[in-house]
């Protein structure tokens, strides 16, 4: 597919998962779907299975994804791994390349005619910004632009032999890049994984490829969903949009990315994980019996009316605590910071850039296809004033 197509985007409306999830939540908030599977839509349901990890496990799958599908002692010992390379101090050093290269794919983009928020903006940044941070080269880019795409498509068909073949894709390019690093001669976040160790022996190939899949296969669209939920919301609220213009002139990073990370709250698209049950168990007076599958609703909870009484209203500073956007417990996303960081310095530089952002008039917005959530198209003009010619 061409990544430069928009694929439901043409004609029709698209439903708003939001408000599927609100009305089920209302009306029954622990789901059984027809597969036998349960999904939980309530903030305290969804935030207490993920904080009970004997009763709620991971290891949803025969396949052993590195550090998501493990539990216990085993799922702390990646885990105590991964986080080294997502600290504070590393993410910091990656601020002024991220920097970089939303500057230029700012001063890129036209002003006054129609720009593609997640296609044009969002998935050269996350693309970009990710592989200068794990030390991949320039001519990977595209391929990884190109199969942001296609896994996109593979995941919306529920095709699963599609997802399996471009899983397969994924990992043959993360191969690639393993071989030139063997001599030792290259120094990256990639090399170092490859010379890293767990329970005091070296990760395997498997290991490097499962875990550096899972800093990039899902997060690429993630990041880039994530900027077309923000820029969405800047473009439609003028009030919000000078709202944020005003901690970019006073330079308040933390304040903004409180900002962000409360607008995902509001559209999280970053929609669910899975859990299997490891013992009989009951969600609000419901039996669970063990071997069930478990869907946590991180969308659905983050709109909870009963901890966030007004879900759709915007406030950091009454909601933070509460907010489920990266997940709580011991599989909380060790890359928060490092996605914070990035979305602030790409909505920043957007910003910084313009003196507006307001959404076209030549074609509207499209609500992304279930299972994702979020906005498939988000058409926007930079400064509107200046038409053209
Ligand atoms: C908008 C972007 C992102 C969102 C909304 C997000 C959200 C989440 C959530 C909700 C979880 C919890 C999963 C669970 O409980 O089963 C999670 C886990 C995870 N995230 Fe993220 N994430 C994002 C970006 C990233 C990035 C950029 C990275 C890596 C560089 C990353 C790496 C991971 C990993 C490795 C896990 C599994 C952790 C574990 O099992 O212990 N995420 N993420």
């Amino acid at each position: 597919m061409d990544p430069q197509v928009d694929p439901h985007a043409e004609a029709g409306t698209y439903p708003d998962l939001r408000v599927q999830l609100d009305a089920q939540r209302a009306e029954c908030p622990v789901v059984r779907h027809a597969d036998g599977s349960v999904m939980l839509l309530n903030h305290f349901d969804v935030a207490s299975a993920a904080l009970d990890p004997e009763t709620f496990s991971s290891a949803v799958s025969a396949h052993r994804a590195l550090p998501n599908s493990l539990d216990g002692a085993e799922h702390r010992a990646y885990r105590d791994l991964i986080d080294t390379y997502l600290t504070d101090d590393e993410v910091a050093a990656q601020e002024p390349q991220a920097r970089d290269h939303a500057t230029a794919i700012v001063a890129a983009l036209p002003r006054g005619v129609t720009v593609r928020t997640v296609l044009d903006i969002g998935t050269p940044f996350a693309v970009r910004t990710q592989s200068t941070w794990l030390g991949w080269p320039r001519e990977i880019e595209d391929e990884l632009v190109q199969w942001v795409a296609d896994n996109h498509a593979a995941t919306r068909s529920g095709d699963r032999a599609r997802m399996a073949a471009v899983a397969e894709r994924f990992d043959a390019i993360i191969r690639s890049l393993l071989e030139p690093r063997r001599s030792g001669e290259i120094d990256d976040v990639t090399s170092r994984l490859m010379r890293d160790t767990v329970d005091g022996r070296p990760l395997e190939d498997a290991e490097i490829v499962s875990i550096l899949r899972n800093w990039t296969a899902g997060d690429l669209g993630s990041l880039a969903a994530s900027v077309g939920v923000i820029v969405h919301h800047l473009a439609t609220d003028v009030a919000l949009q000078s709202h944020l213009r005003g901690l970019v002139a006073a330079g308040r990073t933390q304040d903004f990315e409180d900002a962000i990370e409360e607008i995902l709250r509001i559209d999280d698209p970053f929609v669910s994980n899975r859990r299997i049950t490891t013992r009989d168990t009951e969600v609000r007076g419901e039996s669970i019996a063990v071997g069930t599958r478990v869907i946590l609703n991180w969308t659905a909870a983050n709109r909870d009316p009963e901890v966030f009484e007004e879900p759709d209203s915007f406030n950091p500073a009454e909601h933070a605590a509460a907010n489920l956007v990266f997940g709580i417990g011991p599989h909380v996303c060790p890359g928060r910071a490092l996605t914070l960081m990035e979305l602030r310095v790409i909505i920043w530089a957007l910003l910084e850039g313009t003196t507006a952002i307001g959404m076209s008039h030549e074609r509207g917005p499209v609500r992304e296809l279930a299972p994702g959530s979020g906005w498939a198209r988000v058409p926007i003009v930079l400064d509107p004033h200046q038409i053209a010619g």
